[in-house]
């Protein structure tokens, strides 16, 4: 009998993932409307921890893995709420402490849901490639490096690099869209998890093709499925699709256990109230899985992820709505 997605991540080792990235203090206002220039509005403020690093650290700890978490932090309370809350989760964290202060960002968010972010990169821009080296080296036993987009490509490039030369598999999620990394990152990356505006920044930049990303997830599968090898060549691609969920594209040669080099994942039907970081409770989860089960088919460790990311939709925030695997299983497999 095969394993059910709630498994994948749940075998008789735990597997270790390797988090490298950023930590925010994230300052959020629910307005009426978006501010004009000149504009003062009354909104309703929360504060919490945010930053896809951190964000995808919480994912892959409380999907089950064992987790270590490095980034940049300031001397500040920022970097006090980032200590407290990797112990209260159990998380290794292994930073550096900077002259700047910690990652903020601030947001806005309309009564359509529509935002305006400003991030003030702060420490995290400080994460450097030799800190990644030093810590990445004195870890054990790591299964699964991944990586995004939101700190210094130097420091991401070395993550990846030593993630392949302990023999760990190594994922980049490629986001912000707006980021720019070289061929050399993307070489590296053994699985690359674009969602559909990141997917089209990518094919624009690298392949030469221009395709809006809203129609990305109505492309021909073969299509689909030939843009992802011209992109990520020796990588497993998984082009992720909001609510249409995702697509899984492997290059010939590596099926990572799969029988067919491509396949549609559908979404799980959930009540959603918030999407922010659906995308990093994705990762995070499909990286605590691969790391605690790696005999497994890959398409079981995305339906895992795909179900825990859809249940991460059903609370509002981002770390502090990623769901534990009791959370997860009660959800989906109720006694
Ligand atoms: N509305 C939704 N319903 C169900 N699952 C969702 C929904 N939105 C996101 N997901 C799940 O989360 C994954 C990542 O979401 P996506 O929006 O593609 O990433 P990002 O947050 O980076 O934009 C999807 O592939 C899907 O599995
Ligand atoms: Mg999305």
């Amino acid at each position: 009998m095969s394993a059910t997605p709630e498994r994948a991540a749940s075998g008789s080792r735990k597997g270790r993932v390797c988090v490298v990235g950023s930590f925010n203090v994230d300052h959020v206002w629910r307005v009426a409307a978006l501010p004009q220039p000149g504009a003062t509005l009354a909104g309703e403020y929360r504060s919490g921890p945010g930053g896809k690093g951190f964000n995808q650290a919480m994912a892959a700890r409380r999907a089950g893995a064992e987790t270590s978490f490095v980034c940049a932090l300031g001397g500040d309370p920022g970097a006090q709420l980032a200590r407290a809350l990797c112990s209260a989760d159990g998380i290794d964290l292994r930073d550096t402490e900077c002259a700047l202060p910690t990652g903020t960002a601030g947001i806005y968010v309309d009564l359509q849901g529509r935002n305006s972010i400003v991030v003030g990169a702060g420490a995290n821009a400080l994460l450097g490639a030799d800190f990644v080296a030093t810590t990445l080296a004195s870890i054990a036993g790591i299964d699964v490096v991944l990586v995004q987009l939101e700190s210094p490509i130097d420091a991401v490039q070395e993550a990846l690099r030593l993630g392949r030369q302990c023999g760990a598999l190594t994922i980049l999620n490629p986001a912000p869209a707006n980021a720019t990394i070289g061929g050399a990152q993307l070489e590296l990356a053994d699985i690359l998890t674009p969602n559909e505006t990141e997917f089209a920044a990518l094919l624009g930049r690298h392949v030469g093709e221009r395709i809006d990303p809203d129609d990305v997830g109505s492309l021909d599968q073969g299509r689909l499925h030939a843009l992802c090898r011209q992109l990520g060549h020796d990588s497993t691609v998984i082009v992720t699709l909001g609510a249409s969920g995702c697509f899984v594209s492997h290059p010939e040669k590596q099926l990572r256990g799969d029988s067919i080099p491509y396949c549609r994942v559908p979404a799980e039907t959930v009540r959603v109230t918030d999407t922010t970081g659906a995308g990093d409770a994705f990762n995070g989860a499909l990286a605590a899985s691969l790391a605690g089960q790696p005999q497994l088919p890959f398409n079981q460790h995305v339906r895992f992820a795909s179900r825990y990311a859809g249940l991460s939709t059903e609370r509002e925030g981002a770390a502090l709505a990623m769901p534990t695997r009791t959370e997860l299983n009660a959800r989906f497999n109720p006694e």
